[in-house]
């Protein structure tokens, strides 16, 4: 029967023979998948695996610093690389949802390829791919899925073009879970809510801006500590704050406001593919709401998305 002390030694000792004194690159998500990927492959072939972590500038706040610190914790070679500007500059102006998602896939692929050639004679992309992705060719998280989504648009980027190493390709999520925690890995990377590659970028509904994204972080900041603090984060599948492209009026003393909405959606759900509104307790609800509306300028109103899936789906677009 499967433990996860024993594929864990299996798997790296597999992983010796396979790389040897072989230079392999992964990109790292600050997910689940790419960091027990990375763990495993930092235990078979040391520094020969390359990381790069890419800031999109589309990450949740502080999530960068945080997670940047951690895998370096962990001994991992690591290269961050931001890229918040380039981002940004490509995305000015769009408001369609499928084209910001084009957009940030292309983008990451050109950042990591530029990283990757500066790494010599790098023979394997690593990849944090599990059984689920594999089933359904479509999987949900990380850059490993924006590379395979983007896989036949245009030419192939040369990393592409390397040998390819999937050591969880077997597991099923809550497996890559429990051998996370074999490996040591925190409860900080481990426990995480899924979080969509394309980020914030497509939780701003409509056009992306530097102003919209510093909004949004404060408000799901504010979001996700006060379910942390009431000890709901873990019973929840996924959650997280949208900004709306809408204003309304509202009053502040003796002034009248117009300005934007903050829509919170937390869900339910095993697999992503259905899911419940989680019926979160009305006083955790008002505290949040409260805080972000008193704490984050440029919000006066807050609402709270009771939308299951289907037909509504987890993100909004
Ligand atoms: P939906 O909104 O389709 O989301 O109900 C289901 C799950 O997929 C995630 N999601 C994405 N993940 N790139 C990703 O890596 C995407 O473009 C994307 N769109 C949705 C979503 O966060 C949820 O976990």
């Amino acid at each position: 029967d499967w433990t996860s002390d024993a594929f864990a030694e299996t798997t790296i000792a597999d992983l010796k023979a396979q790389l040897g004194d072989d230079k392999v690159v992964l990109a790292l998500s600050g997910g689940v998948d790419s960091s027990v990927a990375a763990v495993l492959l930092h235990k078979a072939i040391g520094k020969n695996l390359h990381c790069i972590f890419v800031d999109n500038g589309l990450l949740r706040k502080n999530e960068y610093e945080s997670v940047l610190e951690q895998y370096k914790d962990f001994g991992l070679n690591i290269k961050g690389v931001d890229a918040k500007d380039r981002f940004l500059g490509e995305l000015a102006g769009v408001e369609d949802p499928e084209q910001k998602r084009k957009i940030i896939g292309r983008v990451f692929i050109e950042v990591f390829d530029d990283e990757a050639h500066q790494i010599k004679d790098v023979k394997w992309l690593a990849q944090g791919t599990i059984y689920p992705d594999v089933i359904e060719s479509v999987s949900v998280n990380g850059p490993s899925a924006t590379i395979k989504s983007h896989h036949n648009v245009g030419g192939l980027p040369d990393f592409m073009k390397l040998k390819v190493v999937e050591p969880l390709k077997t597991l099923f999520k809550d497996e890559v879970r429990r051998v996370g925690n074999t490996l040591g890995l925190e409860s900080f990377i481990l426990g995480r809510h899924p979080f969509p590659g394309p980020g914030l970028g497509i939780r701003i509904i409509g056009e992306v801006t530097a102003e919209k994204i510093a909004i949004l972080q404060e408000a799901d900041h504010i979001y996700i500590q006060n379910l942390k603090d009431a000890g709901l984060y873990d019973q929840i599948w996924q959650a997280g704050a949208i900004f709306l492209p809408v204003r309304s009026v509202g009053v502040m003393g003796d002034e009248r406001t117009y300005e934007n909405v903050i829509a919170l959606r937390a869900v339910e759900s095993l697999d992503g593919m259905t899911a419940d509104w989680c019926h979160l307790p009305y006083p955790v609800l008002a505290k949040i709401s409260n805080e972000i509306i008193n704490k984050v300028r440029g919000i006066n109103r807050v609402v709270y998305d009771i939308s299951s899936k289907p037909p509504a789906t987890i993100e909004w677009e």
